[in-house]
């Protein structure tokens, strides 16, 4: 990893850098690892299931590594980052199906649970993370477009994306120079939203996309770039960067 031209710039180049990308299995820390690879740097994905982690590796650019552990687990994720070693760039997209239920049937037990994953291992990512990534790196988390657009049932959903977005802010005050950022996508067509039957599922796609301005729902690789552009663009920071064709004005 190298800034380019003279001590201002801020530039950065990923060719032979090191990229983390947890959470980078599936849906958008895949389309990441994948462009963050075909950019030049040396790519490791990580999460829970070993199997998704093979059959990424095999979808992946050669040379990507993987592992698998649970980020719920903070012995699991300080091991990982041990093994890891120095690196330049971490990108947090871990998150499970998202909680939609409405306060009335809300337990606040799966409540907390919720938080588990997207925020509370987003936390322990960058705790473990931030003494290994060198000069010049930065760390991008993951909102969405629910955190300022909530719909009912939404409550747990979007308070997490709230938290994300201020803890993204906060770091970004205490870790600098480290650059923190994070992307917040619309409805984009991935994994996260399989536990939904398929009919539920094109359902929501359809009524998003015929809202929408760019009249689409996304992919993955509709928001892969943001995430290389916030690792590449040394003076963005405590930034949350909305790519959602036009979501939230609608
Ligand atoms: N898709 C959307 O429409 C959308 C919109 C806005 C924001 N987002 C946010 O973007 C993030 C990524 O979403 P996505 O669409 O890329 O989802 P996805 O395709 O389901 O990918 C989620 C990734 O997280 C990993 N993961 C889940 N639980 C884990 C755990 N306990 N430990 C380690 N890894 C774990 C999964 O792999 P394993 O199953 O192997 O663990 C997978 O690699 C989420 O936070 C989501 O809220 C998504």
């Amino acid at each position: 990893m190298s800034a380019m031209g003279n001590n201002l710039s801020t530039r950065i180049t990923l060719e032979q850098s090191r990229v983390v990308v947890v959470g980078g299995t599936s849906g958008i820390g895949f389309a990441v690892a994948e462009a963050a690879a075909h950019a030049g740097a040396e790519v490791i994905v990580a999460s829970s299931n070993p199997e998704r982690v093979a059959v990424a590796l095999k979808r992946l650019p050669e040379g990507t590594r993987g592992e698998s552990f649970d980020v719920t687990d903070e012995t699991q994720m300080s091991a990982f980052f041990a093994r890891v070693g120095a690196f330049d760039h971490l990108v947090y997209t871990a998150g499970e199906s998202l909680l939609l239920q409405t306060l009335a049937e809300l337990s606040i037990e799966a409540a907390q649970q919720a938080f588990e994953v997207r925020y509370w291992g987003a936390l322990k990512a960058v705790k473990y993370a931030t003494p290994l990534i060198r000069k010049g790196g930065s760390i991008t988390l993951t909102s969405g477009v629910a955190s300022t657009r909530p719909l009912p049932a939404w409550t747990i959903a979007s308070s997490i994306l709230g938290a994300m977005e201020s803890l993204t802010r906060a770091l970004a005050v205490e870790l600098a120079p480290l650059r923190v950022n994070a992307v917040a996508p619309g409805v984009l067509r991935t994994d996260m939203w399989n536990s939904m039957s398929e009919t539920d599922r094109e359902g929501l796609y359809t009524f998003i996309a015929e809202k929408m301005p760019v009249q689409r729902v996304g992919e993955a690789s509709d928001v892969a770039q943001t995430y290389l552009h916030l690792m590449q663009q040394g003076y963005s920071t405590g930034q949350v960067v909305v790519v959602d064709g036009g979501h939230v004005l609608v």
